[in-house]
């Protein structure tokens, strides 16, 4: 049977993941989070006391570094170790989320991570969401989705789910957060967030789960014939 990658690139906290889950798992397929390797990369950066905007510095631990994914036995999702300790709760908190756009801008780190979702995906039958899938890591995927939603309904979801999490947030912060990493995703020299003209765009401001993951399923179907 014909194996595709999908890649789901977009805006911060518009649900990629939940949608990239969504569709690995109907398909049997691999889901794998980019943006959890640079959240993880940037919380050795942060533990080592290595200032995020001192890219020289920053290159010089990559060897240090290794990033890898495990499956959680009781959540059956992936997590993600660094240098095998899992880190998948540490990196989600608002202090990774303050500097992992400076990280991620450093052209040393992302050449470190796209080799390895490179080799992830080498086979086919994954799914990757993050911001360059379709431009860098997967440039021949067969199905190039560009999710996005308004600034407010995406903070609404993320200070929602943290919340949930036990986090000591505000909306305001969450609002703020993402606004400044889309505006330095967009904007870095290295890979930028781009729509190119292979993508299917999908706003969902005003559409459920439900009809967003029967859009992009129809999608799959069709790039697998
Ligand atoms: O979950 P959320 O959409 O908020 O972000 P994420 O996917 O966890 O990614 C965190 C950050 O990592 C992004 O804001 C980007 O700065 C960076 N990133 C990237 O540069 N390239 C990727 N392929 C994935 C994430």
């Amino acid at each position: 049977m014909k194996r595709i990658n999908i890649a789901i690139d977009g805006h911060s906290s518009c649900g990629k993941g939940t949608l990239a889950r969504q569709l690995a798992a109907a398909l049997g397929y691999k889901f794998i989070d980019s943006g959890a390797m640079y959240r993880a990369v940037t919380l050795f950066v942060l533990r080592a006391n290595i200032n995020p905007l001192d890219a020289n510095a920053v290159a010089e631990i990559l060897p240090q570094i290794h990033v890898d994914f495990v499956v959680n036995a009781e959540t059956g999702r992936s997590d993600v170790l660094l240098n095998g300790e899992n880190v998948e709760k540490e990196i989600r908190t608002l202090a990774v989320a303050a500097s992992v756009s400076q990280v991620a801008k450093i052209s040393e780190v992302r050449r470190f991570l796209v080799a390895l979702q490179q080799k992830m995906g080498a086979d086919k039958g994954v799914v990757m969401d993050g911001r360059d899938i379709g431009t860098v890591v997967f440039p021949d995927a067969e199905l190039k989705i560009f999710m996005t939603a308004t600034p407010e309904v995406r903070a609404r979801r993320r200070f929602e789910e943290l919340a949930a999490g036990g986090a000591d947030t505000s909306y305001e912060d969450v609002l703020a957060n993402l606004k400044q990493r889309d505006l330095i995703d967009s904007s870095r020299a290295d890979s930028p967030l781009t729509m190119t003209g292979d993508y299917k765009l999908l706003d969902n401001s005003n559409i459920s789960r439900d009809e967003q993951y029967a859009i992009a399923m129809g999608w799959a179907q069709h790039a697998l014939q």
